[in-house]
C-alpha cells in the first residue's frame, strides 16, 4: 500500500508530492521545524496526512527537548505545537492531532520527561496506523452506495497520498473495486496545484484502477451528459451543520452535480467533523502563494503585473450534499443531529 509518510529510525520520511508523478523522491526531516516546512510548502498534503506528520512532528520536536525538567519540557512543547499549528490554517486533522498529542503528554505528566517522549512517539505512530484502519472502515461504508459500473468523479486527493494510507474518497473507490465492482474515476485536474491530474491518476494508476483525468471545467459537461453516476470527495473540514471545506473547484461540482440528478459524497473521518465550527462560514479559508497561479513549475503562464486570487479551498453548503462518509458509516441530513450522534 503507499503510504505517505512513515517514521524510520527516529525520523520522518516523506514521499514528495511536489515532485510526482515525475519523481518518486523521499524526504528526510530531521527536527519539527522541517516537518511544518513539508506541511506549508506541500510536500504532505490533504487533511488526514498534515495530521499525521504533524503527530509526528510533535514527537520528533519532544524527542529533542534537552531539559529534565518538567516544567520547561512542557513550555518547550507548547512551542513546538504553536509552530507546527501555524503552517495551513483549513484543514482541522492539523489541530485535532495537535491537540490529542498535547493530551497525551499531559496524561503521561507522572512520568519521567524520556518515558513521555517515548510515548509521545507511541501516539503518533497510533494516529498514523489507527488512519489507516479509519480510512477502510470509510471505504466500506462508501461502497455500499457505488453502482456496479460506476463512473466516479472526483476533485483534487483524496487517496493514500492525503491520508495514512489507502484514502478517504479514494478509499471509497478501492474498497468498491474490492469488492468486486467494476468501477473507473475521471480525475478533475484540480488546478493550480494538480492534485488530480498529478497524485490521484498516479495513485489510482499504479493500483490498476481505470482512470481518466479531464480538466475541471469539464465537470459539468460529463455530468450533463449521464457520464457520471457519482461524485466523491474529501474535506479537510466539516462543519457541525455538514457544510463541508475542500479544494477550491468542490462547491462547483456540488452544484453541477445536483443540477444533474448525479449524487455527491463527502468521504471524511470523524476527525475532520469540527464540532466547534458551527457552520461552513466560521471555517477559514487558506490564501495560498499566488505563484502556485501564475506558474506551472518554473515558467510564468501569466502577463507581468496582472493580479491574481488564490484562496485554496472553498465551501460546499450541506443542502449539495448527499450523505458524508465517515468510519462510523454514511451521515444524511439533517447533519447537524447525524454528526452530533456519531460524535457520542
Ligand atoms: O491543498 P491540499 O492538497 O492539502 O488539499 C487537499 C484536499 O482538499 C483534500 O480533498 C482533503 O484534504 C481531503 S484529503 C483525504
Amino acid at each position: 500500500m503507499i503510504k505517505p509518510i512513515e517514521w524510520r529510525d527516529n525520523q520522518v520520511l516523506m514521499l514528495d508530492q511536489r515532485k510526482l508523478p515525475w519523481r518518486e523522491t523521499w524526504l528526510t526531516c530531521r527536527t519539527y521545524k522541517d516537518v511544518a516546512q513539508c506541511i506549508r510548502v506541500m510536500v504532505i498534503r490533504g487533511a488526514p496526512a498534515i495530521g499525521v506528520a504533524a503527530a509526528m512532528g510533535y514527537a520528533l520536536g519532544a524527542r529533542a527537548i534537552r531539559t529534565a525538567g518538567k516544567y520547561r519540557f512542557y513550555e518547550a512543547l507548547g512551542l513546538i505545537k504553536a509552530h507546527l499549528a501555524s503552517q495551513r490554517p483549513t484543514a482541522v486533522n492539523l489541530f485535532w492531532a495537535l491537540d490529542r498529542m498535547e493530551r497525551t503528554a499531559q496524561a503521561l505528566a507522572d512520568l519521567s520527561v524520556s518515558e513521555i517522549k517515548a510515548g509521545l512517539v507511541a501516539e503518533a505512530l497510533a494516529i498514523h496506523e489507527e488512519d489507516i484502519a479509519i480510512n477502510r472502515a470509510m471505504g466500506r461504508h462508501g461502497a455500499e452506495r457505488v453502482p456496479d459500473g460506476a463512473t466516479i468523479l472526483t476533485h483534487c486527493n483524496a487517496g493514500a497520498l492525503a491520508t495514512g494510507g489507502y484514502g478517504t474518497a479514494l478509499g471509497v473507490v478501492r474498497a468498491a473495486v474490492e469488492a468486486g465492482k467494476k468501477v473507473q474515476v475521471l480525475a478533475d485536474e484540480t488546478r493550480p496545484f494538480l492534485q488530480g491530474a498529478r497524485l490521484t491518476a498516479w495513485e489510482l494508476h499504479k493500483d490498476g484502477i481505470p482512470v481518466t483525468i479531464i480538466t475541471d471545467n469539464m465537470a459539468g459537461h460529463f455530468l450533463k451528459e449521464g457520464r457520471i453516476q457519482l461524485v466523491v470527495v474529501g474535506a479537510d473540514r466539516v462543519a457541525a451543520n455538514g457544510d463541508a471545506a475542500n479544494k477550491i473547484g468542490t462547491y462547483s461540482v456540488a452544484v453541477l452535480a445536483r443540477e444533474n440528478q448525479v449524487p455527491f459524497y463527502v468521504a471524511a473521518p470523524m476527525s475532520t467533523v469540527d464540532p466547534h465550527t458551527p457552520t461552513g462560514a466560521a471555517i477559514p479559508i487558506e490564501v495560498r502563494p499566488d505563484r502556485e497561479i501564475t506558474h506551472i513549475r518554473d515558467r510564468q503562464i501569466t502577463p507581468d503585473g496582472v493580479p491574481v486570487l488564490h484562496p485554496a479551498f472553498d465551501v460546499t453548503p450541506n443542502r449539495y450534499i448527499t450523505g458524508i462518509v465517515t468510519e462510523k458509516g454514511v451521515a444524511e441530513a439533517p447533519y447537524i443531529q447525524s454528526l452530533a450522534k456519531m460524535m457520542d
